[in-house]
Order: structure tokens, then sequence, then C-alpha cells
């Protein structure tokens, strides 16, 4: 690839199927909307302008894909039209255009870049991606010179004649057009059809009869999925969740039950990384070097340093930070907060708005007190701290370096450093006291 690359998302479909107030393209797979998934693809590529077309009144959607610009396609009248929604920005364009489905997440940029570099090649005006299902039904169909195997024509399902109809090669969607003829060759495109829509792949049969050539790319099946309901959007996500969870494992991680671990497209796990079962990364997440993460764990949103311990059953929330060598266990729940190198929050903890300093431990079933119902207040731990078994620490609380919080107490304000708190209610023991109630209860109730 040499020449400058432009391209164009179609994403203008409700998708009425998927029964949803949101646009299609902005269902998730791998945490990450549908639409964004086709952007990346292209930005791998280096494209230098990502246009988006999308129906009217979408603004979730316009949002997903700034800066980008989009593009309102208001009356649906075919995928030729739909591409053409975008003109103004097509004017001027040089080198390559990809137009791309916003509702087919699955092609790479490897894929995209071949399609391309073929196009570039031979100077074609119309690239095509296409693939071999085992029922071509619904699909345009590719028609091929027997000679040359050039591409000669698209004809779409409902023109199909019977010869035509047994064509098992079909058009993924996926076309590059050459930019300098682009507009000239859809806007020569009619409508007088079997659906009455401007057809996009109409376009090879306009650059043919201008004298030009195209061609067809053929790509893997998997690549092409278009997502139209839920269960697709299932299938995506299957096939997406292999794919990332292959590239960490090569990348270093070793995942003990890879289909239990759910990924999202930008999770990062360093080089030995283990991950138990079940265990699940939501957006933003990073993994450092040698940190283990136990079964049953959830993180989203946070990074996690290396050598670190975390799980089973920890669930780190966004704005987390795990130090080096840290300890996160068990009904553990962290939420923007810093727990640095080397502390540990071991047993059925709440840290939120919190720094824990270096080395602190902090016992099992201790709580910072973040909210009032009204404000977040922050609870700073100092390095070294020891805070006793099911403490309370009613933020804003700040514990000096090396204090030590006696276990049970319910602690707010500040402490100095080395200090010992206790707020534990005094004892009282009363000898005796227990048979004596027993004895009593007993000659009452007559029961042994
Ligand atoms: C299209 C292709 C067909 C190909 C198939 C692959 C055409 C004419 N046909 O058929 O060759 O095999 O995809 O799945 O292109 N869209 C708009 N505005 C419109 C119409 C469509 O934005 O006016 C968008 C849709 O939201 C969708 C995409 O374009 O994302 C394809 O449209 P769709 O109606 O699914 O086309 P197919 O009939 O499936
Ligand atoms: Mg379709």
């Amino acid at each position: 690839m040499s020449l400058e690359l432009s391209v164009v998302v179609l994403a203008a479909g409700m998708g009425t199927r998927m029964k949803s107030a949101l646009p299609k393209v902005m269902h998730k797979v791998a945490g990450k909307p549908m639409v964004n998934h086709v952007i990346d693809a292209a930005a791998k590529l280096d494209a230098v302008k990502t246009m988006v077309v999308v129906g009217p009144d979408m603004p979730k959607l316009v949002e997903a894909v700034a800066p980008h610009p989009t593009f309102e396609q208001t009356d649906r009248l075919g995928t030729a039209h739909a591409v053409l929604a975008a003109k103004d920005g097509l004017l001027g364009l040089t080198g390559n255009v990809l137009v791309l489905y916003a509702d087919s997440p699955l092609f790479t940029a490897e894929t995209l870049k071949r399609l391309v570099d073929a196009r570039e090649e031979g100077d074609h005006s119309v690239a095509v991606l296409g693939f071999r299902p085992d029922d071509p039904t619904g699909y345009g169909r590719l028609v091929t010179d027997a000679k040359t195997g050039m591409l000669t024509a698209i004809v779409e399902d409902k023109e199909c004649d019977d010869a035509q109809r047994l064509i098992n090669f079909c058009n993924s969607g996926v076309m590059c057009f050459r930019a300098e003829d682009m507009i000239a060759t859809l806007e020569a495109i009619d409508n007088t059809n079997a659906k009455g829509e401007y057809y996009l792949t109409d376009a090879v049969e306009v650059a043919r009869n201008n004298g030009k050539s195209c061609v067809a790319v053929e790509v893997d099946e998997a690549e092409t999925l278009g997502v139209n309901s839920r269960p697709q959007l299932a299938a995506a996500e299957a096939i997406l969740q292999d794919r990332l969870r292959i590239t960490a494992m090569n990348e270093g991680a070793t995942l003990i039950d890879p289909a239990s671990v759910f990924l999202s497209a930008d999770t990062k796990l360093g080089r030995d990384v283990i991950v138990e079962p079940n265990v699940v990364f939501g957006p933003g997440v990073t993994v450092g070097d040698n940190t283990v993460i136990k079964a049953f764990s959830h993180l989203e949103s946070c990074v996690v340093g290396q050598g670190a311990d975390i799980g089973p059953y920890a669930r780190l929330r966004p704005g987390s930070e795990i130090g080096d060598g840290a300890k996160v266990g068990n009904f553990v729940e962290i939420k923007k907060a810093v727990i640095e190198d080397g502390a540990k929050v071991n047993h059925l903890s709440y840290i939120g708005d919190a720094r824990v300093g270096a080395k602190a431990n902090i016992g099992a079933g201790t709580i910072t007190c973040n909210y009032d119902g009204y404000r977040k207040q922050h609870t700073d731990i100092g390095a070294g701290a020891f805070i006793g078994s099911n403490s309370s620490l009613v933020a804003p609380v700040e514990i000096g370096d090396g204090a030590i919080v006696g276990a049970g107490s319910t602690v707010t304000g500040k402490i100095d450093k080395d200090a010992l708190v206790l707020t534990r209610a005094e004892r009282t023991e009363k000898p005796g006291w227990a048979a004596a109630f027993r004895d009593k209860m007993r000659a009452l109730t007559g029961k042994k």
C-alpha cells in the first residue's frame, strides 16, 4: 500500500431485528461498539480520513465515532445511495477508498490491507472481498471471467438467473475503490432492479462498461459475519473472544481454561501472567508481568502491576491501580483506589476512593466508608500501616505511616504516624452469668 487510503463506514441501519433502542452498530463485542471495531481496523492501515454514514437521529452513534465526520442518509435507498451520502467528503480524494459495513466487526486489518494492495497493484477501479459460504443464498454473487479470473459483475441474489444462483463466490460487502473514479461510478448507478435500490455492487458493471478492470480477493468466511440479530451478536463475540484469547496466549499469558476467560478488545496482559478459569476483563485493563489473576475475578478500567496476586473472587472497579507485588484477595472490592507496592488487602474488604501505602496491611472486613449520601471522600493510609480486621474508616481519614488501627475500630479524621488507635468499647465480664441465665430460663420455660 503506497497510495492514500480513505474509508466510508456504512452505519445507517437501525437494525430492527435487534429489538433495541440503540442503533445496531452501537452494540458491543469484546467491550467495544461494533462500529469502533471497524473504524479501528481501518485506522491500523493509516487511513487519512474516515467518514461514517449514519441514519437520522442517532446522536449516540455520532458521539461514539467522533472526531470522525458523519453524514446522514435520510432515506435508505440502497448501499450506493448510502455511500453517496458522504459525497462531500469524497470530493477530491486520491488513492483508495474502502467501503465497510459497521455491522461486520470481524474483518482484520491484514485482510483489508490485502484488498487495498490488490486494487493498487493492478490499478483496478474496484476491488471486492469475496468468500465461499456453504449456502450462498441472500448474498451478491461474484461473477469472474473464466480465462482471466477478473471480476466482471456482482449479481444480487434477487437478480440471479439459474446459473448465477449456483455460484458460491459471494460479496462480503467490503469494497475498495479507485478514489478518482468513485463518484462518477456511483452516480451512474440506477435503481432499476428487483428491490428498486441503488446497489453499490453495480459499480463493477459500470466500471467495466467504462473499460476499467475490477478484481476479487478471497477471505475466510469467519471474518465476514454480519450482525443483524442478538444470536449473531453472540456469534461475533465468540469468534472475537477466541481470537483475543489466542493473541493473549501467544504474547505470553497462560489462560488455564481459555474458554471461560472473557477479554476486551483492549485488554493488555503481560508476560507470564496466569489467568485462572472464569475471569472477566472489562474494557481498559492492563496487567503487568508475572501477576496471577485467580478464578472468578472481575476487572475493569484498572492497572495491575507486576507480580501481583488478585483473587479468587476479587473485583477491581474503574480507577483501581494495584502496585507491584500487591495482594487483593477473596471477596475484596477496590474502586478508584491506589494499592501501592506490596500492600495487602486479603479478605472481605471494600476499598474505595483511597490510597493504601506500600506494604500496608488491611485486615479482613475493613471498609472505607467513602460516601455520606452526598459526597465521596478520600481515605489515605500510609506506608506500612496496619488496619485491624473489621475496621470502618469513615472518610475523610488520614492514617500516618506505620500506624496501627485496632480491630473493630470505627475511625475518622487523622491518625499520627506510628500511633495506635482503638475505638473498641470497654470489655465487661460477669463470671458465671451465662450458666445462671440458662438455669433460670430452663426453670421458667421447662425446656432442656
Ligand atoms: C449487501 C450486498 C451483497 C452482499 C451482502 C453481504 C448490495 C446491494 N448488496 O446485501 O452483495 O453479499 O451485503 O452482507 O450492496 N445500508 C445503508 N443504507 C442503505 C442500505 C444499506 O446504510 O440504504 C447499510 C446497512 O445498514 C448494512 C449494509 O449497508 O450495514 C448492507 O446493507 P444490507 O441491506 O444488509 O445489504 P444486503 O442486502 O445484505
Ligand atoms: Mg445484509
